[in-house]
């Protein structure tokens, strides 16, 4: 191939540095999105992969091949030769004026992604077709930016990246949710001579790293047999969770508000047309919503101060499916929204929750009765963060471990707290909450390139 003739990376990056031509030679591969043509002109949406918005490949009668390029159908994959036409002033930097084509790869007339908007309880059963779909191709494609924002945060903050087990043999949050993993029915054990599970989290085993390395994060799947139907839980999402020696309560929620403004700017500067489509298909004023996040502080409110608003909101008429608010109780979905999204307006900090509604690593306070946990609350998702300060008092963690009757198993975690132990903080953030957070797509299926949900194993 000539060297003056610019495939697809060429082409691209000449297009970001503002250097293409009116009238270079491309030979691009890529697939049909639509074609559509009225007899004297045509005109084809071409993707090939590596940008959200489409290119235009223009095809006029005065082409030989005009009959045939008007029959491409959707999906196909194929080759084409033709010439850049800038136009600055369309919807699209530049076009490509069409002059030849290969069919690489036809697709039958049995697809199903026809021009036309299809719902998202179809797309999810094309989940190998739907990332093709503006929606999905945005959503995966803020997924991967929000990765890479998440890593570049904590590399240039100090933090050191710990890989944590997915096999394991403790679950703990001690919630009893885990997955058994076994190998042969009969034995249970056999395999590994253990109870063995899926880890719903990676925090136990990442705890032993900060005492060592100071500050470090794990993030990666992580596994919960919870059987809720809702739009916010999976049975496999992925984590990010940082822990920080020499940190208290405050300094943990210090960094969740840096680390969500951080990586929700990232996102904005990086996908600002994916973000564009957010806000005017999926929801409206999405954009203005995360902009005042990133300006605004987060509120930190004691659970007792919630409970309280739960109380007064019930006593003026206000109707929760659950209206018994009592100081003690477990908050649902239906409380935190309402704190965050009638009342705050915006993310809030519910700290210092009763002991016995929390896990058992949480720092007991002063009085006895709360534990210096902070949830953070955000408008239409609800919980999106979990985190606490961790029980550095080998006394008060043995005792409540043995209460628990966790403490088999998990004598090296309590040794922690004898050899050099300190204060220490750490959190949880669900990662396919955030992107719920950010796109405004409402359902954690929806988010997830092959979302796994109690009674669904597709894919
Ligand atoms: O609040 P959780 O259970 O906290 C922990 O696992 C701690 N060990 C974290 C830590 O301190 N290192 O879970 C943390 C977050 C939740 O706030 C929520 O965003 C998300 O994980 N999460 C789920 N996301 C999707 N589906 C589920 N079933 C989830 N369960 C929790
Ligand atoms: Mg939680």
């Amino acid at each position: 191939m000539s060297k003056n003739v610019l495939t697809n990376r060429k082409l691209f990056l000449l297009n970001d540095d503002k250097k293409l031509e009116d009238g270079s030679k491309v030979v691009l591969t890529g697939w049909v999105r639509t074609n559509r043509n009225s007899g004297s002109i045509g005109f084809i949406e071409f993707n090939d992969g590596t940008h959200f918005k489409n290119v235009q490949l223009v095809y006029e009668s005065s082409n030989k091949n005009y009959e045939e390029m008007a029959h491409i159908k959707y999906g196909s994959a194929i080759e084409v030769n033709g010439t850049t036409k800038l136009t600055p002033d369309g919807k699209q930097p530049f076009e490509i004026t069409l002059e030849e084509f290969k069919l690489l790869g036809d697709c039958t007339d049995d697809y199903p992604l026809q021009k036309k908007r299809h719902s998202f309880e179809f797309l999810r059963d094309i989940a190998h077709l739907r990332p093709r779909t503006n929606t999905f191709n945005a959503v995966f494609r803020v997924r991967n930016a929000l990765a890479y924002a998440i890593h570049k945060y904590f590399q240039e903050h100090g933090f050191m990246y710990i890989h944590t087990p997915l096999i394991t043999g403790n679950d703990a949050e001690g919630a009893g949710q885990t997955f058994k993993v076994i190998t042969d029915l009969k034995h249970p054990n056999d395999f590994f001579k253990a109870n063995a599970s899926l880890t719903v989290s990676g925090q136990l085993h990442v705890e032993p790293f900060a005492l060592t390395f100071r500050d470090v994060y794990t993030f990666g799947p992580t596994f919960r047999a919870e059987n809720s139907n809702t739009v916010r839980h999976a049975s496999e999402f992925w984590m990010i969770e940082p822990e920080m020696a020499f940190a208290d309560l405050n300094d943990n929620m210090d960094v969740i508000e840096s680390f969500i403004k951080y990586i929700i700017k990232y996102v904005l500067e990086n996908c600002p047309d994916e973000m564009k489509f957010f806000d005017s298909f999926i929801e409206k004023g999405l954009l203005e919503k995360i902009n005042h996040v990133l300006n605004s502080e987060f509120k930190r409110l004691p659970y007792t101060e919630g409970i309280k608003i739960l109380e007064e909101a019930v006593k003026n008429g206000h109707k929760f499916e659950n209206n018994d608010i009592f100081w003690g109780m477990d908050l649902q979905s239906e409380h935190e929204r309402y704190i965050t999204e009638q009342v705050i307006k915006g993310p809030v900090f519910l700290t210092d929750y009763p002991k016995d509604i929390k896990a058992f690593y949480m720092k007991l306070n002063s009085d006895g009765k709360t534990v210096a946990a902070c949830d953070l609350l955000v408008p239409t998702v609800g919980e999106l963060v979990g985190g606490s300060q961790r029980e550095e008092n080998y006394d008060i963690l043995k005792a409540k471990m043995e209460e628990l009757g966790n403490d088999k198993g998990l004598e090296w975690y309590l040794e922690l707290r004898k050899f050099g132990g300190c204060v220490h903080s750490g959190f949880g953030l669900g990662f396919d909450r955030l992107l719920m957070y950010i796109t405004g797509i409402s359902n954690i299926r929806d988010v997830q390139p092959y979302p796994r949900t109690p009674g669904s194993l597709r894919f």
